[in-house]
């Protein structure tokens, strides 16, 4: 089912469309997370334009559909074994006219594979709620190292859903010499339960964080 999905404003309008697809699997579905990411991509919209973005774990790919919107170079990607997200993203960007625009390939965290190694520079890394299973934070974590290591410069931006007060990757962090900066939601008007239309942030404790290796500063 096509769907019209959350509306950007500002001197320009942007309305997103997605599929939902009645699947239990949890990349099957735009998470709070997600909403959230997206405007801080679309508060930044000036400063995409020309970025190359990839974006992890990308499930319905709204953030990734933004900043393509907004005019970066955007691939999108999901685990080789989610072949249903896979073809998901693709078809979020055929929703969104993008399907020539925006890459999509297979990356699994924690795997250095050929996908891995293969892609161009970036800029910028997005992951909304790829922080959801703690048995992943580490593989998160080096697969956000390695193309930190790869693309100096670059920021890996990520959006984080509080569900336990005992979840940290701070120790994760420090292993791989990756420094992390919150940026409050205030800071891009996040701290609302609704956003660009979409009552998805709702209650839920959500945490904006930029991540660079350790030598760089993050500009929120
Ligand atoms: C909670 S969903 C978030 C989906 C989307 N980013 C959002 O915020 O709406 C987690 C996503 O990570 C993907 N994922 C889970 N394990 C993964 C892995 N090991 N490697 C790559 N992607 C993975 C899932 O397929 C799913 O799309």
């Amino acid at each position: 089912m096509n769907s019209s999905g959350p509306r950007w404003w500002a001197s320009t309008r942007s309305t997103l469309s997605w599929n939902t697809v009645l699947h239990p699997h949890y990349g099957m579905y735009v998470w709070p997370c997600a909403v959230v990411l997206a405007q801080y991509l679309w508060t930044h919209r000036e400063a995409l334009g020309g970025q190359a973005v990839l974006e992890l774990g990308a499930g319905v790919s709204l953030p990734g559909v933004v900043a393509a919107r907004c005019g970066a170079k955007v691939i999108l990607s999901d685990g080789a074994a989610a072949s249903l997200c896979l073809e998901n993203c693709r078809r979020s960007c055929e929703a969104n006219g993008l399907l020539r625009a925006v890459g999509v390939v297979s990356l699994t965290w924690g795997e250095v594979s050929p996908e891995l190694l293969l892609l161009p520079r970036l800029d910028v890394i997005l992951g909304s709620d790829v922080f959801y299973e703690p048995r992943d934070f580490q593989d998160v974590l080096l697969t956000a190292a390695v193309l930190l290591r790869r693309n100096p410069g670059a920021q890996f931006w990520t959006t984080y859903q509080e569900r336990s007060a005992d979840w940290s990757i701070e120790a994760l962090l420090h292993r791989w010499k990756l420094n992390c900066v919150d940026v409050p939601l205030e800071a891009f008007d996040a701290d609302e339960a609704e956003l660009a239309g979409s009552t998805l942030p709702g209650n839920h404790s959500v945490i904006m964080m930029i991540i660079t290796m350790e030598t760089e500063d993050a500009v929120p």
